[in-house]
């Protein structure tokens, strides 16, 4: 199959789909990789390592869609890119459709085969290609916290792990999934005192037999998280209830019970957020206060770190790819369920019942598709 590699052109995005390992495995198995120039300048891969992997340049992005049989992306296509996406044109990425109807609409008018990385869905329900993501803002949310708890950032001016003869400082995690724990284990590592809250049980007896000493979990409910931040000094929001909007575990009136100087790391606000008080923010400038409390709500804290980031997506993206590569996309997915759950738009077909609802599109069943 002949494979296209385009530069990432979203705002900010320094992530690229395929990493020089990637495209030695593609040649291993046949197949042809195409990467548009500087497509992995921003994760510090140089086009010289593409091509020493066996990969060819190309130098425009219509280049890479004119020639590719699939597209392997990062981030949803934006408008510019629409018009250059082929009928029967496979795209592999990340697409939120739920979140855009014009991107919807776009797709099914290209006649494109939307495979969503966002809805690749394994059998005990777990999305393999966003734990990744996940896993990196978990580990970011302790250092970006333990940054603006600096005084000249605004902070309160304390050393997450304390030093001999001074406390550690607290840490409240909200959410012990792949965020919290992630979070968790890194302020534990540090030295910190943390403390993480849930409302699953089975998930609390978890973390509370692989986390260190230093680990405590508690049940999350109105009045333990009320104990919990009066003396916490960063929390960091790592909530999910699946397809809802976050709840507001912490209120807008809490903020006066909390220490000034106190982080408030909210890595929930793509979701819109655990605390009351969060809107988003961006890396260029991505904190603000209230109450005299800081707030940091990047929605994309991966794009900090985009060589670890693309390190981590593609190694799990990877296998799926080559699955689609060595056997078309229909039989990869009649052959794997897991793929299957990727398809959003197949031509002009909606196929993925969250997209048909959101925008109020008629459903195709997928196996009629792929039969
Ligand atoms: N900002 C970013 O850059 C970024 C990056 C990756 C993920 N995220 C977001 O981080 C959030 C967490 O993702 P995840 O992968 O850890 O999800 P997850 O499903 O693994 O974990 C969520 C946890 O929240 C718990 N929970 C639900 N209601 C709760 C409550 N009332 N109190 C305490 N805990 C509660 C669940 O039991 C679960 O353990 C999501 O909104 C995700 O989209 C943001």
């Amino acid at each position: 199959m002949i494979i296209g590699v385009p530069k990432e052109i979203k705002n900010n995005e320094n992530r690229v789909a395929l990493t020089p390992a990637g495209v030695t495995e593609f040649k291993k198995h046949g197949h042809t990789v195409y990467v548009q120039t500087s497509a992995g300048e921003g994760s510090g891969f140089a086009d010289a390592e593409y091509e020493k992997a066996g990969a060819t340049i190309l130098p425009s992005i219509e280049a890479v869609y004119e020639i590719a049989e699939m597209i392997i992306k990062v981030k949803e296509p934006i408008e510019s890119e629409y018009t250059l996406i082929k009928e029967n044109q496979l795209l592999f990425t990340y697409f939120h459709f739920a979140s855009s109807e014009p991107l919807t609409h776009a797709m099914i008018s290209r006649k494109a085969i939307c495979l969503a990385y966002e809805t690749v869905e394994k059998a005990d329900r777990s999305l393999p290609l966003l734990v990744p993501m996940s896993e990196v803002a978990g580990r970011m949310a302790i250092h970006e916290g333990a940054k603006y708890l600096e005084k000249p950032l605004k902070g309160r001016g304390i050393l997450l792990g304390g030093v001999p003869g001074v406390r550690p400082a607290n840490v409240l995690v909200l959410g012990g999934g792949v965020v919290g724990m992630q979070a968790a284990r890194m302020a534990a590592g540090l030295g910190a005192n943390v403390t993480i809250m849930d409302v699953s049980l089975p998930r609390l007896r978890y973390l509370n037999e692989i986390m260190p000493a230093n680990v405590n979990t508690v049940y999350s409910n109105e009045y333990n998280i009320r104990e919990h931040i009066k003396h916490a000094s960063l929390i960091v929001g790592a909530v999910l209830i699946p397809g809802a909007k976050a709840p507001h575990l912490i209120t807008r009136d809490m903020l006066k019970d909390m220490n000034p100087g106190t982080v408030l790391v909210d890595v929930a606000v793509d979701q819109g957020g655990c605390i009351e008080t969060c809107k988003p923010t961006t890396h260029e400038n991505p904190t603000y206060i209230i109450d005299d409390v800081v707030h940091y709500c990047v929605a994309n804290m991966p794009g900090a770190v985009p060589y670890t980031s693309t390190l981590a997506l593609t190694n799990a993206t990877l296998p799926y790819a080559l699955q689609l590569a060595n056997k078309g996309w229909a039989k990869a997915c009649r052959e794997n369920a897991e793929l299957k759950l990727g398809l959003n738009v197949i031509g002009d077909k909606v196929v993925y019942k969250g997209v048909a609802d959101a925008w109020g599109l008629p459903l195709t069943d997928v196996e009629t598709l792929l039969a």
